[in-house]
C-alpha cells in the first residue's frame, strides 16, 4: 500500500528536514532542538503564575473516525498498522490541528499498543473493538507475557518526533497510556467488558497475581512514557484509567493505587519537569482523590493535573484545586450531538464552575466518538475559547 500519498500535513516538515522511511530514526537522534514553542498555554497551565489570555483548549480521542480524513486513511489500513507506521500516525495526529485551533495534539497510538508488545494478541474489530484472542486465564498465564522488546515501541517515539516538528511550536504535544488497571482488565476480560466480572475475579482472588501484573504493567509503562518524552519529545503525559469506576473507591486504593505510584514515581524520577495528568473515569470519590494528593517525590507532587469526568462533586474538585494541581474536561460529550444553544449554555456553565483557577485546560469529560460531527466539535472549540476570553476579561474588571 502506498501510504505516503497519505502524508499531506506531514509533506512539508518531510521535504523541509529531508526525512525519509530510510534516515528517520537518525534523524530523530541528531535533530537535538525542536522548533521554538510558541503557543505553551496547556504547559501554562501548570503554572500559576504564568500569564493567560484564556483556558488552553484539547480534546481527547480528537483524531479519529468522526474526522473524513482520518476515515480515509483507515479506509485502506488496519487500526494497529495506522499505529506502527510513524508517519500515519503523526498525519493523523495532526488532522484534528488543521481543522481546529487547539492548543494540544496527542500522539495517535492506543492504550493496547504496550500489551499487544508484551505478548497479547490484540485487533480491534469493527463495531466491537479491542479482541483479545490469548486473554489471561489463570495467573498461570502471567508467565506468557514479557517485557516489551524496546525496539518494537520506537515507531511511536518516532511518530511524537515528527509530529512535534511539525507542530511547529504551534502546540504542545501529549503523550499517554492506559493505567495499569484499565489495561489489565482488557488483558483479562479479552476485550471490552459490560460486567467484569474477570478481572473482579482476578482482583479479588488470584489477588497476588493481579499485583504482579499490574507491577509490571506501572514498570513498563513508566519507561514507555519518559521514551515519550525523552525520546519522542512529548512534553505532558497522560494517564488513561477509564475503567477506575469499576471497583469502589476502597478496592482502588488498597489494590491500584500501589501500582500507579509505582509508575508516577519511575516517571517523576526521570522526567521530574514533565506535566502528568492522571484520568481516573467515574472513580471521583473524594478519598481517592485525597489519597493521590498524597503521592510526592522530593516534596513535588507526583500527579499535577486530573483530567475530571462530568460527575465530579464540587466537594472533591475543591480538594484539588486547593491542593494547586490542574484541572482538565469537563463537558459530557454527548452535549455536541444537541442544538448549538444547549452546547454554548453548557460550555458557559463548565468555564464558570471550573475557570475559577489559572490552572486550568478545557477538554471533554470522555472522548469524541464517530457520530460526532465536525461542525459540532469545531463550535465546541471556538466558543470555549471565546467564552473563556470574556470569563477572564470579567475577572479582570471585578
Ligand atoms: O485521543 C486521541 O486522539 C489519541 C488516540 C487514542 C486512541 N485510543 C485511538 C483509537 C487514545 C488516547 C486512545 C486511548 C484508549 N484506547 C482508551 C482510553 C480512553 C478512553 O476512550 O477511555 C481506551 C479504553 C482504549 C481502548 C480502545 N481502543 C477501544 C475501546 C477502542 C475501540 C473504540 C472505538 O471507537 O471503536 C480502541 C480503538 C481506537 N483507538 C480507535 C481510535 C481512533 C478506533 C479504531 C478505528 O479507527 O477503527
Amino acid at each position: 500500500m502506498d501510504y505516503q500519498k497519505h502524508l499531506k500535513i506531514l509533506k512539508e516538515t518531510l521535504d523541509q528536514h529531508k526525512i525519509t522511511p530510510e534516515n528517520l530514526r537518525e534523524k530523530r537522534k541528531s535533530i537535538k532542538e525542536f522548533p521554538k514553542q510558541i503557543n505553551n498555554r496547556v504547559i501554562d497551565a501548570f503554572q500559576s503564575f504564568a500569564p493567560f489570555d484564556r483556558a488552553p483548549v484539547w480534546m481527547m480521542r480528537q483524531a479519529g473516525r468522526y474526522l473524513p480524513e482520518y476515515r480515509e486513511i483507515k479506509a485502506e489500513m488496519d487500526f494497529f498498522a495506522t499505529c506502527q507506521n510513524p508517519f500515519i500516525a503523526a498525519e493523523i495526529t495532526l488532522q484534528p490541528t488543521k481543522q481546529f485551533d487547539i492548543d494540544a495534539a496527542i500522539i495517535f497510538s492506543d492504550i493496547l499498543v504496550l500489551p499487544k508488545m508484551m505478548g497479547m494478541e490484540i485487533t480491534i474489530e469493527e463495531k466491537k473493538g479491542p479482541v483479545i484472542a490469548n486473554p489471561l486465564q489463570t495467573p498461570a498465564d502471567i508467565q506468557k507475557l514479557h517485557p516489551p522488546n524496546p525496539e518494537h515501541l520506537e515507531h511511536v517515539y518516532d511518530a511524537l518526533f515528527l509530529t512535534r516538528l511539525a507542530l511547529q511550536g504551534k502546540c504542545n504535544l501529549i503523550g499517554f497510556c492506559g493505567a495499569p488497571w484499565t489495561v489489565f482488565a482488557y488483558m483479562v476480560e479479552g476485550g471490552s467488558s459490560k460486567l467484569f466480572s474477570k478481572v473482579k475475579k482476578w482482583l479479588y482472588l488470584y489477588t497476588e497475581g493481579s499485583q504482579q501484573v499490574l507491577e509490571l504493567l506501572a514498570k513498563e509503562s513508566a519507561k514507555y512514557l519518559i521514551n515519550q518524552v525523552k525520546q519522542g519529545g512529548a512534553q505532558v503525559v497522560q494517564i488513561f484509567d477509564s475503567w477506575a469506576g469499576q471497583i469502589p473507591a476502597i478496592d482502588y486504593i488498597e489494590f491500584i493505587i500501589p501500582s500507579l505510584r509505582i509508575l508516577f514515581e519511575d516517571f517523576k524520577k526521570e522526567c521530574p519537569d514533565t506535566p502528568l495528568i492522571m484520568f481516573p473515569k467515574d472513580q471521583n470519590d473524594k478519598k481517592v482523590i485525597v489519597e493521590f494528593l498524597k503521592l510526592t517525590l522530593n516534596g513535588k507532587p507526583l500527579i499535577d493535573g486530573f483530567q475530571l469526568d462530568s460527575n465530579i462533586s464540587d466537594e472533591t474538585l475543591v480538594k484539588i484545586i486547593e491542593a494547586n494541581r490542574t484541572i482538565q474536561g469537563n463537558l459530557e460529550p454527548g452535549v455536541l450531538y444537541g442544538t448549538n444553544d444547549i452546547i454554548k449554555k453548557r460550555i458557559s456553565q463548565m468555564i464558570e464552575k471550573l475557570q475559577t483557577t489559572r490552572r486550568y485546560i478545557i477538554n471533554l469529560a470522555h472522548g469524541l466518538t464517530p457520530d460526532h460531527q465536525v461542525e459540532k466539535v469545531r463550535l465546541f472549540v471556538q466558543e470555549s475559547q471565546r467564552q473563556s476570553k470574556l470569563y477572564k476579561a470579567k475577572e479582570i474588571l471585578e
